[in-house]
């Protein structure tokens, strides 16, 4: 015999409505959802909030946890089970974990370590030990000469479920600026200004050696393997209309209005920072989400390098920008990732759909993860 249980008192978010009521959870599905009281009595809500377990695409998180200072390696397997830990804690259920391929001034490739970090997470999902549904997001930094023997290795040993194409070359997309560039690598490596020119020449040449090539055969890669792609700092229409020949179906970062709004009328779905909606801007001097909220073509937040920042900036969208709503804010969250990679078992209350659900109290303005359910078992 299959148990419900039922969670009462809330205020529950849908992807259409708020509203005040209950939520019934049976074999791991959400069973049902009503207003008012339950027909049987349930776990006191005591008027927090319910919404969908968040859906995180894009976060580098784990290499802080690997790597906690410079030159420190921590064990795998507890650097795996922490990190899963603090995502679980920002109420996020399903994680894309973001590794990097192709050498970069800003240095390690995940490729070497990819193993040994994909089989600690793998042991750890053997031994039940996770909190949170895993996936692997592939970054490739396509203008570096090894990205595409990485990126080959690795998708002929692992199984990954998204791949972001990046050109951080100086002078392009996020760095547009080539100051701007310099402040951001120049303040992690301390480099003087003449070695940050040589950087520069350097990797414009790689550009140009090697970024059409580099595109064709990594999408290429991930067409050939049913993978979804998303494009990477889209700064221009140029920029979007390739990405819309190449079938990209998420414009991670576009880095200016006039290529969100051409991404999200070409059905790609506008992904942005949530640690750049709850600081109020880009830390690259770009566009800031807000402004694209605002426009209406914002589809998805990433929580980026702050796993908090995900709820967060989802309720800061709602508070501060009137008649936007709470429940069109947590789909960016939850919905709009989960439906952009074709997953489309999960990402909102909705009967028939998984149980991964979050309970949030606020505190004044600050929401607080209380209580999560992956599969209607409690994980937090
Ligand atoms: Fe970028």
């Amino acid at each position: 015999m299959s148990e419900t249980r039922v969670l009462e008192n809330a205020k529950i978010v849908t992807p259409d409505e708020v509203l005040d009521g209950w939520i019934g959870l049976s074999d791991g599905r959400i069973a049902e959802i009503g207003t008012g009281r339950p027909p049987e009595r349930g776990a006191d809500m005591a008027g927090d909030y319910l919404l969908p377990g968040l859906v995180e695409l894009h976060t580098d998180h784990l290499e802080s946890h690997l790597s906690p200072r410079p030159k420190v390696r921590w064990n795998h397997l507890s650097a795996a089970l922490a990190y899963d830990a603090q995502i679980a804690a920002s109420g996020i259920t399903t994680v894309f974990d973001s590794l990097r391929v192709g050498s970069d001034v800003d240095g390690r490739s995940a490729t070497g370590e990819f193993g040994a970090i994909a089989e600690a997470i793998e042991s750890a999902r053997a031994s039940n030990l996770l909190r949170v549904d895993h996936r692997t997001h592939l970054r490739c930094e396509i203008c570096a000469s090894d990205v595409i023997e990485e990126a080959t290795h690795i998708l002929g040993q692992f199984r990954v479920d998204l791949i972001s194409l990046m050109d951080h070359t100086p002078g392009a997309r996020q760095f547009r600026d080539t100051s701007t560039w310099k402040i951001y690598y120049g303040g992690k490596s301390g480099s003087t200004d003449e070695h940050l020119e040589t950087i520069i020449r350097d990797r414009v040449a790689l550009h140009q050696a090697n970024h059409d090539r580099h595109r064709g055969e990594l999408v290429a890669l991930a067409k050939s393997r049913g993978i979804v792609l998303a494009s990477h700092d889209d700064t221009t229409l140029a920029h979007v209309a390739e990405s819309a020949a190449d079938g990209i179906r998420l414009a991670e970062f576009p880095t200016t209005v006039e290529a969100a709004v051409a991404s999200h009328a070409a059905g790609i779905q506008v992904m942005m920072g949530a640690p750049n909606v709850v600081r109020g801007g880009s830390h690259s001097g770009n566009v800031s989400a807000e402004t694209l909220a605002r426009a209406g073509v914002l589809d998805i937040l990433s929580s980026d390098y702050v796993p908090a920042s995900l709820l967060m900036g989802a309720f800061e969208i709602a508070n501060r920008i009137e008649g936007f709503g709470l429940n069109r804010a947590v789909n960016t969250v939850s919905l709009n990732p989960s439906l952009a990679t074709g997953l489309d078992d999960r990402g909102a209350l909705r009967a028939g759909l998984k149980a991964d659900l979050i309970r949030v109290h606020m505190a004044g303005r600050l929401p607080v993860v209380r209580e999560v359910w992956r599969d209607a078992q409690r994980v937090i």
